[in-house]
């Protein structure tokens, strides 16, 4: 397993995680958009050849804002997600970012595990924030320092 810096040729197995993993996945022009950016950050972690878990972040002033972190589900439960959030702090760190920011639906209890045991905390709420298939549901903003 080793964990890097998102490539161009990146976005179709960003796509295919993304839309593994929620309702509304994003495509693989969303994450070309993505990674154009100049304000993003993201890493891939890969296994064999194929790239498993990663995560996208955008930098906004001093701040930087979690986006998403998503493994591939046969592969969850194994540390990525958390390698992958040590390894966006790292790019974050570099940027000299200060503070992350994220939000996360409020049932979405393996992202609320990592983010908890990873140091964040609930700073807000946002209600209604996300659609799903049995109506909108509340985000909960959580924030930690970024680590260096
Ligand atoms: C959330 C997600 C990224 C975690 O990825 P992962 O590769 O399984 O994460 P890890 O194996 O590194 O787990 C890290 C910690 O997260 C927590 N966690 C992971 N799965 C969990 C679960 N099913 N229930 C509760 N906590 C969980 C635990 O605290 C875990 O630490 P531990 O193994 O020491 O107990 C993964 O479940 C996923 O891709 N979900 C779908 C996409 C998503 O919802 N992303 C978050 C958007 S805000």
């Amino acid at each position: 397993m080793s964990v890097r810096t998102a490539v161009a040729g990146d976005p179709a197995a960003l796509s295919a995680i993304h839309t593994a993993s929620f309702h509304e996945g994003w495509t693989e022009a969303d994450f070309h958009t993505w990674l154009a950016r100049a304000e993003a950050i993201c890493v891939v972690a890969e296994h064999a050849g194929e790239v498993v878990s990663f995560g996208l972040a955008l930098a906004a002033g001093s701040d930087a804002e979690l986006l998403t972190i998503a493994s591939v589900p046969a592969q969850r439960s194994r540390g990525l997600g958390r390698q992958i959030m040590r390894a966006l702090d790292v790019e974050a760190g570099r940027r000299g970012l200060d503070r992350w920011i994220l939000e996360v639906a409020r049932n979405n209890l393996p992202a609320i595990g990592l983010y908890s045991s990873e140091g964040f905390v609930e700073i807000g709420l946002r209600k209604a924030y996300y659609p799903s298939e049995t109506g909108r549901i509340d985000a909960l903003v959580m924030s930690r320092p970024v680590l260096r």
